[in-house]
């Protein structure tokens, strides 16, 4: 499941200490612009993708998660985030770039995810370290987490279909669908209810114009995106 991650750095003194010991780091003097696959490129911005597509270096800016914190986003009313009680505990099984998880963790959750591609699993860790937040991140399967979790909130924002509008905008949106795991199409009804076992509330993040799996305990609708909230009690 680890597939190949490739860092080029031009220092090796900059490779970071969560870079795991499987992947492999090459050094470069000069940049190169015609990489032959979607590699991990470190300088003195940061963490970057570069690859075939990219003119250049694709990068994560704090500013996607921190405009999130204005005003009590839908994620965070989905998940039940309050202001005076923080600790709350999300399982974050589809992380992507961390960007859902960043948001959470500052507004005071507990987080945990777990992302299948080594690639976009950096790209969140070092996202985290420029926000100076812990998320608890795994190179694992959902599958691995969930049976795992202890958590007060389980979240799942798996890849939508291709077709349609995404969640994300523009580039980000762009990356993440060329470098995902599609793995196998989600199928919500393999995963809300083993997700209730696990967790009182489960938070399911949909297009907003997609069918729902089974009538959520209720929905937090934005503007192009929906969050179905399933809750254990009184079901
Ligand atoms: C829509 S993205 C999540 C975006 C994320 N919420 C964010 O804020 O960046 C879905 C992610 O789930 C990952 N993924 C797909 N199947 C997975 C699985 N079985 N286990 C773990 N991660 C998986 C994909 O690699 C992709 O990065």
């Amino acid at each position: 499941m680890t597939g190949t991650l490739v860092l080029y750095v031009n220092d090796p003194g900059l490779v970071p200490e969560h870079f795991p010991a499987w992947g492999e780091v090459r050094v470069l003097a000069d940049p190169v612009l015609d990489f032959p696959a979607h590699s991990l490129w470190l300088d003195e911005h940061g963490l970057a993708i570069v690859g075939p597509g990219l003119r250049k270096p694709f990068r994560l800016r704090e500013a996607q998660v921190t405009r999130r914190l204005k005003g009590r986003g839908e994620l965070l009313r989905a998940c039940g985030v309050k202001k005076q009680a923080p600790g709350l505990r999300v399982a974050d099984l589809f992380g992507g770039f961390g960007i859902d998880s960043a948001v959470l963790a500052l507004a005071g959750c507990e987080v945990h995810m777990s992302e299948k591609s080594p690639l976009i699993r950096m790209m969140a860790i070092d996202l985290f370290d420029r926000l100076g937040i812990e998320v608890d991140t795994r190179h694992e399967d959902a599958r691995s987490l969930l049976s795992a979790a202890e958590a007060d909130v389980i979240y799942l924002d798996p890849m939508f279909p291709e077709g349609r509008s995404t969640a994300l905008p523009g580039l980000t949106a762009q990356m993440l669908r060329e470098l995902a795991d599609s793995g196998a199409s989600f199928d919500a009804a393999d995963w809300i209810p083993d997700a209730l076992e696990h967790a009182p509330r489960v938070v399911l993040k949909r297009r907003a114009g997609d069918p729902w799996h089974e009538r959520p305990d209720f929905e937090i609708r934005g503007r192009s995106v929906r969050f179905d909230v399933y809750v254990r009690t009184g079901r």
